[in-house]
């Protein structure tokens, strides 16, 4: 696998590739891969011939409360994982080359409407960092397809409108959630956990599977929810939210709406979680 840092290598090399004519799969991470990262990389293998990945910890999209030097740096190994699955080139940008100007005068991108709610409520700015970059990131590599996880089922509907709404000619391909044993699932995050509190934290997917399994019979769509937070907090966790959601556009789910999506956030020891499930009725 190829590393670069910079844009002018990264675009020479996919001109290369573009007279070739070779198909370019995209997987966008900020690094600290587990095996739900490596499953976006092959199941990119399957819709493209080369593969590129990024790692860049995007400080546009967190906030002043949310501490990103914490956030887990790993890129030894994490190049060794993407190497071992066939990655092809690597991007690995610093701020200054990805906002040369400050954050604070960059343009941005901001999707209304599925970018406000939930996870846009609870981490202000947070989804307007992640389409600018996501944005920057797919004008500089210009894929074919790129593959984001469900697990952050939020940011993909987000991506998914910028593309459809900007007109950008990449096909987003999501891809399930990896889970441990437990039904916990995957993540960078999981890592400020003890082993106690993972225990803890398989609760958040027992209790969505508690309510996906309610909606078929049970329209009564807020007393469900409120009987799910009881049952996430009297684990030991802190719920930030439980919504029934249409899968597509995330507005309130309506008793005739058929694809739902089940979004849920909480907190588990110095972990803020986040899962869900789809559910078609
Ligand atoms: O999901 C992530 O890891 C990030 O939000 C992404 C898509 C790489 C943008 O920084």
């Amino acid at each position: 696998m190829n590393t670069v840092s910079n844009i002018i290598e990264l675009r020479q090399q996919i001109r290369d590739w573009r007279k070739q004519g070779l198909k370019i799969a995209f997987v966008p991470t900020m690094g600290n891969l587990h095996a739900g990262h490596i499953s976006l990389v092959e199941e990119a293998h399957k819709h493209a011939d080369k593969i590129v990945a990024s790692i860049f910890v995007n400080p546009m999209q967190f906030g002043a409360n949310e501490d990103i030097g914490n956030y887990p740096r790993t890129m030894d190994d994490d190049k060794q994982k993407l190497t071992a699955a066939n990655t092809d080139l690597l991007f690995t940008p610093t701020p200054e080359i990805i906002y040369p100007k400050g954050l604070d005068k960059q343009t941005y991108v901001e999707v209304p409407n599925v970018s406000d709610g939930y996870c846009g409520e609870s981490r202000p700015g947070h989804f307007r960092g992640v389409s600018t970059v996501v944005c920057k990131l797919f004008n500089l590599v210009q894929p074919d397809v790129a593959c984001f996880g469900l697990k952050d089922y939020q940011q993909v509907q987000v991506v998914q409108t910028m593309v459809d709404d900007l007109s950008l000619p990449i096909e987003i391909i999501p891809v399930a959630t990896m889970r441990e044993e437990s039904g916990l699932a995957m993540s960078s995050r999981n890592n400020y956990l003890t082993a106690a509190e993972k225990e803890t934290a398989a609760n958040l997917s027992k209790a969505l599977h508690w309510l996906a399994d309610q909606l078929p019979i049970n329209k009564d769509y807020n007393a469900l929810t409120q009987t799910a937070i009881k049952s996430i907090n009297a684990s030991g966790m802190r719920t930030d939210y439980i919504h029934i959601c249409h899968a597509r556009t995330l507005n309130p789910a309506t008793t005739n709406d058929k694809e739902l999506v089940i979004l849920a956030a909480a907190h588990c020891g110095k972990a803020r979680l986040i899962d869900n499930i789809q559910v078609t009725l």
